[in-house]
């Protein structure tokens, strides 16, 4: 089969609020498409997990301006997925724990923690054949994205899938995560340096009535059409 791995290479930014289901899309998009997925929320989690660590608040500025500085965040693709190396430590695993999930919105709101990982951001995506997922992709860290995706769905959905992720014996009530889930997205909506909004030039597609399957083959269609007009 000829084509998306071997014509021209194109980067797709996927953007959108919690729990819309953008990682999962995007990493099976990535696959299909033969590219490399990067999670951009997962840089902001390790910065939280070390500044947790640190007993550095998500309200210290300063301090965790120094720390970001002295960070190595590594995404390290691989046939399981993703990996996530926080000074060369895996922390996978640990970014998703709910005392980093609480506090990430907050660390990610300060301009220098912003600044460094866009940086970190921009370089995986400098040899296209990128699909890369977060809040300011197609506004600000790749704003000359080929295809940009703002991926919704209702907070109830957002909060039931959520919900369905979480092990037996961690289980939150829906409402609770719902309130979570509305709160984060007010955080992220509201923060001065890139908020999470839509690109004047993104499609915007509400994943709350599809399949999974449904919206990744909606990505690949369009994805195609782009590849072809970068031809
Ligand atoms: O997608 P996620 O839930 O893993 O993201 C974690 C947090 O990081 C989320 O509250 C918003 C923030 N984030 C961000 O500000 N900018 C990004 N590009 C990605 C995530």
């Amino acid at each position: 089969m000829q084509g998306e791995r071997d014509g021209g290479r194109i980067n797709v930014a996927i953007d959108g609020p919690a729990g819309a289901g953008k990682s999962t899309v995007a990493r099976m998009v990535a696959g299909r498409l033969g590219y490399i997925y990067i999670d951009t929320g997962a840089m902001y989690r390790a910065v939280t997990l070390a500044a947790n660590r640190s007993n550095i608040g998500p309200d210290e500025g300063d301090k965790l301006s120094k720390l970001v500085a002295g960070l190595e965040i590594r995404l390290k693709p691989g046939p399981e997925g993703q990996t996530v190396l926080l000074n060369g430590e895996d922390v996978t695993a640990e970014i998703r724990s709910r005392e980093v999930t609480l506090r990430v919105s907050e660390v990610a709101s300060h301009e220098p923690v912003r600044r460094r990982l866009v940086e970190l951001q921009r370089h995986y995506a400098v040899e296209k054949g990128i699909v890369m997922d977060g809040r300011d992709i197609g506004t600000h860290v790749l704003p000359g994205a080929e295809l940009k995706i703002f991926l919704t769905a209702s907070a109830r959905v957002r909060a039931l899938r959520r919900f369905e992720e979480l092990p037996d014996d961690q289980k939150i009530p829906i409402e609770q995560l719902e309130q979570e889930i509305a709160d984060r997205d007010r955080s992220d909506e509201q923060r001065e340096h890139s908020p999470l909004v839509r690109a004047s030039d993104a499609i915007l597609l509400d994943s709350s009535g599809l399949t999974i399957e449904q919206v990744v083959q909606r990505i690949l269609d369009f994805s195609r059409t782009k590849l072809a007009e970068a031809k």
